[in-house]
């Protein structure tokens, strides 16, 4: 489905009946990320899936995309569906605008999914590799890139075991534009950095990661819980910290929900069913 949201034409899928679940893609993915999801939740649950500017069959305005843009282009979205609260799933870049999301719209969120994700802000040298990376697709194109990238975000197992992920994430990554993947890098060099509001975090949260995960590796993960649960980082007055738990999903990489579905998928709906029941 296409929809003219903020300034731009998005594409969106929707499944299923139930609670609303906001499922959010990667860079550079679309929401064909998401497929073994909605067909493991749509019976009990209503499953929207975009396609963030720039990617997928959503249109490529110029960049930056900043977090926030992308956050207001969601809640943009759940307004037009008539949403007043969804349980946000983001998978690293997904999970970095979920984090603005909750900034800007905290009583819109009822649950949280943080999948392959990290808090932290890039440092000098990812920076620069993104600059990096903007020439390149700029004067090569999108298909070298995602061929390199292609090792970095599966776990060994699923480069030997899976072609059909393989060939999955290879199709999501060699159909992204170069406008949207310049954007997307353009925002992410500045967004900001998210480990002050991990304990801002006040409602379930489910931590999700590839035990493989080289790029937001399984340390990132404990981080990310530890700031969530740090009774004392409300100061003085009491804070009521929420349920977080971390799950990791052997054999996976980086696409942990593309690479093992079934663990992924297993993990996800017992935390959807606790925090809807
Ligand atoms: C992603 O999967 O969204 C990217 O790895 C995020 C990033 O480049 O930081």
């Amino acid at each position: 489905m296409r929809q003219t949201i903020n300034d731009f034409e998005m594409n969106y899928e929707v499944a299923g009946y139930g609670p609303a679940v906001l499922l959010v893609h990667g860079f550079p993915h679309d929401h064909r990320l998401w497929r073994a999801q909605v067909d493991a939740l749509a019976e009990d649950y209503w499953v929207i899936t975009p396609d963030l500017r720039g990617f997928g069959e959503s249109a490529a305005p110029p960049g930056p995309y900043t977090m926030d843009l992308m956050a207001e282009d969601l809640r943009g979205l759940l307004r037009e569906l008539g949403i007043e609260q969804v349980i946000l799933a983001g998978l690293s870049m997904g999970g970095y605008i979920s984090f603005a999301f909750w900034r800007l719209y905290p009583n819109v969120v009822r649950a949280l999914v943080l999948a392959d994700t990290r808090a932290a802000p890039d440092n000098p040298e990812g920076k620069q590799n993104r600059l990096d990376m903007i020439q390149r697709v700029q004067s090569e194109g999108v298909e070298p890139i995602a061929e390199e990238m292609l090792p970095n975000v599966l776990s060994d197992r699923t480069l030997t075991e899976n072609p059909d992920a393989v060939q999955q994430a290879r199709r999501m990554m060699t159909d992204a534009s170069v406008a949207g993947i310049v954007g997307a890098l353009q925002g992410m060099i500045e967004r900001p950095d998210s480990r002050p509001t991990l304990p801002t975090i006040a409602v379930p949260t489910l931590i999700m990661v590839g035990e493989e995960d080289t790029l937001t590796p399984p340390s990132e993960a404990e981080a990310m819980r530890d700031a969530i649960l740090d009774e004392g980082a409300g100061g003085t007055t009491t804070r009521l910290v929420p349920k977080v738990r971390i799950v990791r999903i052997p054999g996976a990489g980086h696409l942990s929900p593309l690479e093992n579905p079934d663990d992924f998928d297993e993990a996800l709906r017992e935390f959807l069913d606790e925090v809807t029941k």
